[in-house]
């Protein structure tokens, strides 16, 4: 009997070494020492031993039973630990990793040069107003001294509304720039002014690198007692310096456009090449950024503004031609395709 409590030892130790799953230790557990195990049968038979041999083999036995039941609980331990050490293993998280960039929407390249615009004209004292895209023939011509059937209407190529007034007229149309905003806002308001008023304007316009049917304008117009040319040309000298660089000189050419007399056009020494002459400015030297004049007095007489009491000054950019001029954009294309890997440059 002795003998048996020894292979038991041994052979159950053995095994137990070569253990690594819960589910093994528990079969060892059942075989060893569960209620029907090697173990658990020596110790019921022991009633049927002479009495010296059970006192012996009893004791054995126990012995073995203390040592079987603490080595169960050390491998238990073991397989425990080693669990655990796994799973931290496996699901280790390195804190040092950068994390995963949240993608952020962005303002529209436009949008950014817009606001850019509009502080450095709010910081001279202007505000800003919008109006509507779909517009008066008054308001984007007639009022604008522009009269119908006559040929500086050729300037703007229009896109009609299909609206036909009680008198037989077509007198509705897409805005073909944001200067008809000057006269809603004099119809509206007296003197002193000193306004912006951004917004889309559309062209019929066969669309090309140059070209689109929809851009955006942004327009000023100040009115006042004596305001002169000298004004005009300070406020936009003093927009060029703080959009493109305080060493930039600034040129006034004659141009026409009915509403303003004098007219003129700016232009600005080429922030790429100082005027030297580049490919960004065509080899000119000079970049043309913006249409501007002294408010024409038949304007004023459309609004009912004294042209002998007021004067005023006007200017209109193309919002686009400056991103294009900064970034060399070769494209107007671009900026309402939709493509972000465009606009995310922005
Ligand atoms: N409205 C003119 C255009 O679209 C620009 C302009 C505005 C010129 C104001 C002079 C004064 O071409």
């Amino acid at each position: 009997m002795l003998h048996r409590i020894e292979e038991i030892n041994s052979k159950a130790i053995e095994e137990l070494d070569g253990i690594e799953q819960f589910k093994k230790l528990e079969d060892w557990r059942v075989t060893y020492l569960g209620r029907k195990g090697a173990l658990t049968q020596i110790l019921r038979g022991l009633s049927s031993l002479p009495l010296e041999e059970r006192r012996e083999v009893g004791a054995a036995a126990n012995e073995l039973k203390v040592l079987l039941e603490e080595r169960f609980s050390q491998k238990q331990e073991a397989l425990k630990e080693a669990e655990l050490a796994r799973r931290i293993e496996q699901e280790k998280l390195d804190v040092t990793l950068p994390g995963r960039p949240t993608p952020l929407g962005r303002l529209h390249p436009t949008t950014q040069i817009m606001r850019q615009m509009c502080d450095i004209f709010i910081s001279m004292g202007f505000e800003i107003i919008e109006g509507p895209e779909v517009e008066w023939d008054y308001y984007n011509f007639e009022a604008l001294n522009i009269p119908k059937y006559h040929p500086a209407r050729d300037m703007w190529a229009t896109l009609w509304i299909d609206y036909e007034a009680p008198s037989g007229e077509r007198p509705m149309l897409l805005r073909t720039h944001t200067s008809p905003m000057q006269i809603r806002l004099m119809e509206q308001r007296q003197p002193p002014l000193r306004v912006l008023m951004p917004g889309k304007v559309y062209r019929y316009e066969a669309t090309d690198a140059t070209h689109e049917s929809m851009f955006y304008q942004l327009e000023g117009l100040a009115v006042d007692r004596d305001i002169t040319f000298a004004e005009l040309k300070g406020t936009l000298y003093e927009f060029a310096r703080r959009l493109f660089g305080a060493e930039r000189k600034v040129r006034f050419r004659c141009d026409y456009f009915p509403f303003v007399e004098p007219g003129v056009e700016m232009a600005i020494d080429c922030f790429s090449c100082q005027g030297a002459g580049c490919r960004v400015c065509s080899g000119k030297g000079w970049l043309e950024i913006l249409g501007a004049g002294m408010v024409h007095p038949d304007v004023f007489r459309h609004v009912n503004y004294d042209p002998e009491a007021y004067t005023g000054f006007a200017f209109g950019l193309g919002l686009e031609r400056i991103p294009m001029l900064k970034y060399g954009i070769d494209d107007i294309r671009l900026f309402y395709g939709n493509d972000l890997r465009f606009l995310s440059q922005f």
